[in-house]
């Protein structure tokens, strides 16, 4: 009796073989499995690596040396990571704090949390000395309450997207790679991208790209896409260039990035969220404590440095940095996406 005559027997399901490694260099996301399972492949990925690529499904930690220098970690010292991440930066300062220190890693992204929590736990951080918890970092004077911690003796924040959240096109971060127009850091709040497109107005559009990212054809760009509706990244890139004919090559790919950049900061409020955690530094640290940031974007550094500088006027830093720190020659030839990186460091009065 064939299946569909006989409803209680197994419908044949044809045996489906994983698709085959696809060559050298896979260029989809999906069938990168090699680069995501690093402990099996692990040549694979010291190639990609080599290559000055970053692994998908991970992140290469920016500029650790310099961090570290300013963070200073010691045993005993609790840490806040404000942007746990693939937790590159943590898993340093974790083995800098022990014994007896606690990391409590924050971060809004509830997809790639329970992983880089099961990383760190897999190379023995037990729950006594990390805490990973979903959090957006404005939250953090109660996140620290909520866990009995009474202030910190380090806190970082490297701001920004992972590479783990721009490679995966399902997140919609990729100016390169098809997935819907997300941009959410937490896909559970908020509205995506594409719907705050086509809802904002052109004034409000071409506000935003100016002041989100500098974008020099902001009003061109704002009267060819306020209102519109772009359900998926490549339908936005090109709308982009196509509203810019002139404007050719690089300069109409760095367009494309900006427009990109301007809308994931509007998404995710991410200019006040780093307002609200400047604000809180001073009630969340202990006296003598470090604080390092890391930003990507000169309207994320004018708010730290003014901060920072500010915080130093009043006697609530005792030092910060002699302005911003740059990644190493040798690092953005390694890791390009270390090249628009700023370190500026503050350490509490004593
Ligand atoms: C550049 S990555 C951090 C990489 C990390 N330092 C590492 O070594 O793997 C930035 C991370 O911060 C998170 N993030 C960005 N803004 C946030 C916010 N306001 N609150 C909490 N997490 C945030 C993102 O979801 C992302 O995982």
């Amino acid at each position: 009796m064939m299946p569909e005559e006989n409803p209680s027997a197994t419908p044949a399901i044809p045996h489906q073989r994983r698709k085959r490694y696809a060559g050298k260099n896979p260029r989809r996301f999906e069938d990168k499995y090699k680069e995501r399972d690093p402990q099996r492949y692990a040549d694979t990925v010291a190639k990609v690596i080599a290559s000055g690529k970053t692994p998908a499904g991970t992140h290469r930690p920016i500029m650790v040396a310099e961090i570290l220098d300013a963070l200073a970690p010691k045993p005993g010292d609790i840490a806040v990571d404000c942007t746990l991440g693939h937790g590159g930066h943590s898993q340093e300062i974790l083995a800098r704090i022990q014994p007896g220190g606690v990391l409590l890693g924050l971060d809004a992204d509830p997809v790639e949390l329970p992983k880089t929590e099961a990383r760190l736990r897999a190379l023995g951080f037990g729950a006594e000395a990390f805490i990973a918890k979903r959090s957006n970092f404005a939250g953090i004077a109660q996140a620290l309450a909520a866990h009995g911690l009474a202030g910190a003796d380090i806190v970082l924040a490297d701001l920004g997207v992972s590479s783990m959240q721009i490679d995966d096109p399902a997140r919609g971060f990729s100016v390169k790679l098809d997935g819907p127009l997300d941009m959410r850091m937490n896909p559970q709040r908020g509205q995506p991208a594409s719907a705050l497109l086509e809802k904002i107005g052109i004034t409000a559009l071409a506000a935003l790209l100016d002041e989100n990212a500098d974008e020099p054809h902001a009003a061109a760009l704002a009267a060819a896409l306020a209102g519109k509706n772009f359900a998926r990244t490549t339908a936005l890139a090109n709308a982009i260039r196509a509203a810019l004919p002139a404007v050719k090559g690089d300069a109409a790919t760095l367009s494309v990035r900006r427009v990109f950049q301007a809308l994931r900061i509007a998404v995710n409020d991410e200019f006040s969220a780093l307002d609200t955690l400047l604000r809180q530094l001073p009630a969340c640290t202990k006296p003598g404590a470090r604080i390092a940031i890391l930003t990507f974007h000169s309207g994320e550094d004018r708010r730290v440095k003014k901060s920072f500088d500010a915080g130093l006027r009043a006697g609530i830093y005792a030092t910060v940095s002699d302005g911003v720190i740059r990644s190493t020659a040798a690092e953005q030839n390694s890791n390009p996406r270390s090249a628009p990186a700023k370190l500026r460091w503050a350490r509490r009065a004593p």
